[in-house]
């Protein structure tokens, strides 16, 4: 059982938690992820792990309200807790003084994004965050990253902050601009492939961090099955990060979509749920 220290909405369907997880406090690294399962009935479900605290022993987790287990997160309060956290699980980032890294994060991606990004500077790099969001309202750790970046570019698709542009629009700016060795994105599957064309032909390394569906984060079911350089991968076990150039992205988001039907009727359900757990049985 793991204690929650602070569960708070950032935005109205994002969530901040702080849990107690010591082990994963002490051994992880940029890039890696937890599974988590809130209670004995839950589902299992992967995070990055955004932060973590070796002194307290906690780690911090971004969770975006998509679904019933997020939903179900959101309404935990300080002082409850959550059934098990497994982790740190993937590889982490291959961090080293490349030179001049892009940090690219969309929307939720920001949150994988900032270990990155810090451990790329702490290895002595020049950073350039590329921060996108819909909109002002939607951007999260701005503050954090900028106290990081060497630069920090923030982009909004409809003007209200920032430039008024996508992500890619700055990283062409930015290539105009000056030599970029090596880029990381973070963020929703189209704007991670948009990404990876745009560097493919300057032949720039780019990691991004795939979100299969995954299972048991052990490499045994399948789940997170992924088509990478014409080989299959296990995102949990291979991944996260894969070189963005050798993802089947159109695969992807097609293996994304393979439970939208049944999460639609479980989120349906938890909707309508007996509140006192009788329809647990
Ligand atoms: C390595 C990794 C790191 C991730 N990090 C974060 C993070 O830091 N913050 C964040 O908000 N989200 C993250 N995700 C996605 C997160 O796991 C899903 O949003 C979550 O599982 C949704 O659960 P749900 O029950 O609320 O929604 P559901 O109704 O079950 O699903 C809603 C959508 O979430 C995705 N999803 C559902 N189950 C899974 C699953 N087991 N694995 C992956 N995706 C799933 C699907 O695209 C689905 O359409 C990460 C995913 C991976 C693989
Ligand atoms: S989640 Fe089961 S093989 Fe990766």
């Amino acid at each position: 059982m793991h204690t929650i220290h602070s569960n708070d909405l950032v935005q109205p369907t994002l969530g901040r938690m702080v849990v107690d997880a010591p082990y994963v406090a002490e051994y992880r690294k940029a890039g890696q992820f937890i599974i988590l399962r809130i209670d004995e009935f839950g589902e299992r479900i992967p995070l990055t792990i955004a932060d973590a605290d070796k002194d307290k022993g906690t780690i911090t987790l971004y969770y975006q309200i998509v679904g019933v287990t997020t939903r179900k997160m959101s309404l935990l309060k300080k002082g409850d807790h959550l059934q098990d956290i497994a982790g740190p699980l993937g590889h982490p980032t291959d961090v080293k003084r490349y030179g001049t890294v892009a940090c690219i994060g969309g929307g939720i991606g920001i949150a994988p994004l900032y270990p990155i990004s810090r451990a790329m500077k702490e290895a002595g790099n020049r950073v350039v965050n590329i921060l996108g969001a819909r909109s002002k309202d939607l951007l999260i750790l701005e503050d954090e990253l900028r106290a990081i970046g060497d630069e920090t570019i923030v982009c909004t698709d409809d003007g209200s902050y920032g430039k008024k542009d996508f992500v890619t629009g700055a990283l062409r700016d930015l290539m105009a601009k000056e030599k970029v060795d090596i880029v990381v994105a973070i963020g929703p599957v189209p704007m991670m492939k948009a990404v990876s064309d745009m560097t493919r032909e300057p032949a720039i390394r780019t990691f991004v961090s795939l979100n299969s569906i995954m299972v048991d984060g052990t490499g045994m079911c399948g789940g997170c099955r992924v088509t990478v350089g014409g080989g299959t991968k296990f995102t949990c076990v291979d991944g996260p990060e894969f070189n963005g150039h050798e993802v089947d992205f159109g695969e992807l988001v097609s293996r994304l979509g393979t439970y939208r039907g049944e999460e639609r009727v479980s989120d349906e359900k938890h909707k309508h749920a007996c509140r006192i757990g009788l329809d647990r049985n």
